[in-house]
């Protein structure tokens, strides 16, 4: 017989959760004003409202964390992490900062004007908020194939060189700071890119003298679909992966939420000294001294120890496939997802699921609900809300996609959890035809309004 699959870890330390009834849930919900992140935790069973800073550290990560140097300037910790960051990137200099989004403010302050121009494969919203609220726009280059949720390519993250070029031909270099190249491409989907075309794009935007900055919070999961799907690439090392891809970069930002396996944390690395210079002031402003940018010393321990261990294959192999073994559970139930399935998560595609509800009632917002209220699972809309207004004419902007994310937090879940996910969404499927409105905006933000909007049930 075959052996099956089995995790490469063991147990250590359990948290409870706490189930509840459905009664309950349609009550909380509805004092959460339709918003799943306005609810307490406590009152989820299932939380895979994110994979950001939610997964569980490893024994040789918390015991760097009780031997953090907690000094000012120039802590070993830092020193560890500075030198584990090297090691791992290639980029010569590192400036720590306490989350991704800081890292781009940094990033951005120093290199990013009103009128720019940044040309990247579908931006997450926090880097396209740090572009928008510099006056700059970001100009989407993905791949087609990525808003086709049934086109099954190894690599829907891509660039189409086509139209970077395109974007390269119609402003002057001086108006396009840099390219930002997102891997694995969260916004198509948690979609890996591959290395070849990192290649073409850096040539290109060398051709064009435009530097090439990673977006790299998910670049370990990235670099197993380079394993698993490039030719050429299976017998190489994660780290040899990881080495290439940054090779063809300027520098990188990162949440460490991600793929460093840490709770909260992020960096800049990059290799040109006037930058690094000019992001040093920004990150003194707004994050604390360039030896610990926002993050104590135990974080940093943390973090250099938890980005040799999400680069080794055994680990990536069961943080990967526990997302494909629930996203096949949904495939063989009918429920369309999006396909190939992404690194960290699994998206239902709510134009197929619940084509019902109309696009103005936000219906992928409508299908989250509803996982909520049916089995207590916590997903999040990527759809219309996320896409927020346009600034110019504030008019709703529809993506091509309205999905649910349903992102798995890393070495958190068992298999057993992800066959409660599928056997709920099984169910909500079979009665989808009863699913007629949606909901309507009663309050939001003028900019990144998901986390904060208000909705009424029509
Ligand atoms: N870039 C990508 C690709 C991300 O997915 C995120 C965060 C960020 C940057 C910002 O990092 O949260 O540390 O400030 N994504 C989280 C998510 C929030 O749920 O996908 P951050």
């Amino acid at each position: 017989m075959e052996l099956p699959y089995a995790e490469p870890y063991k147990i250590k330390m359990v948290e409870s959760i706490k189930r509840s009834t459905k009664e309950q849930r349609l009550k909380w919900i509805k004092e959460a004003h339709y918003n799943l992140f306005n609810l307490s935790s406590d009152k989820v069973f299932i939380d895979l409202l994110t994979d950001s800073g939610t997964g569980a550290m490893s024994d040789k990560q918390w015991a760097e964390m009780m031997i953090g140097d907690e000094s000012y300037a120039g802590s070993s910790s830092f020193e560890k992490l500075k030198k584990t960051v090297k090691k791992i990137t290639g980029f010569e200099y590192f400036l720590p900062t306490h989350q991704g989004r800081a890292a781009e403010n940094v990033l951005f302050s120093a290199l990013v004007k009103e009128g720019d121009i940044i040309p990247g494969n579908s931006h997450f919203d926090t880097t396209k908020g740090h572009i928008e609220f510099r006056k700059a726009t970001a100009v989407d280059c993905t791949i087609d194939e990525a808003f086709d949720t049934s086109i099954n390519h190894p690599f829907k993250g891509n660039i189409d060189l086509k139209k970077l070029e395109k974007v390269f031909k119609t402003h002057s270099n001086k108006k396009i700071p840099f390219v930002i190249l997102t891997i694995t491409c969260n916004s198509a989907g948690g979609q890996p890119v591959s290395l070849e075309n990192c290649r073409q794009v850096s040539a290109l935007c060398k051709q064009y003298k435009i530097p090439l900055y990673f977006d790299a919070a998910r670049f370990a999961e990235n670099a197993y679909f380079i394993k698993r799907r490039e030719p050429g690439y299976e017998n190489k090392t994660i780290k040899e992966i990881v080495k290439e891809v940054f090779s063809y970069g300027d520098g990188m930002t990162i949440s460490a939420k991600k793929d460093g396996l840490v709770n909260m944390g992020g960096f800049i690395a990059l290799n040109n000294y006037e930058v690094f210079k000019q992001a040093t002031v920004f990150n003194i402003m707004f994050e604390g001294f360039i030896t610990y940018g926002g993050m104590n010393g135990r974080d940093m321990g943390a973090l250099a120890v938890g980005l040799d261990e999400s680069t080794e294959i055994n680990y990536l192999e069961s943080r990967v496939e526990q997302i494909a073994y629930l996203g096949k559970k949904l495939v063989e139930y009918g429920v369309p997802v999006q396909q190939p399935f992404g690194g960290h998560a699994i998206f239902l595609d709510a134009n197929k699921f619940v084509p019902t509800i109309p696009r103005e009632e936000y219906r992928a917002q409508a299908l989250a609900i509803e996982l909520y209220i049916v089995g207590g699972i916590r997903g999040v809309e990527i759809g219309t809300v996320l896409a927020d207004r346009d600034p110019v004419t504030r008019k709703n902007r529809y993506p091509e996609l309205e999905l649910v994310r349903l992102a798995i937090p890393r070495r958190t879940y068992t298999n057993n959890h992800m066959d409660y996910v599928a056997a709920t969404l099984k169910n909500i499927y079979d009665t989808r035809h009863e699913a007629k409105s949606g909901y309507v905006i009663t309050e939001e933000a003028p900019i990144m309004r998901h986390f904060t909007v208000k909705f009424e049930k029509i």
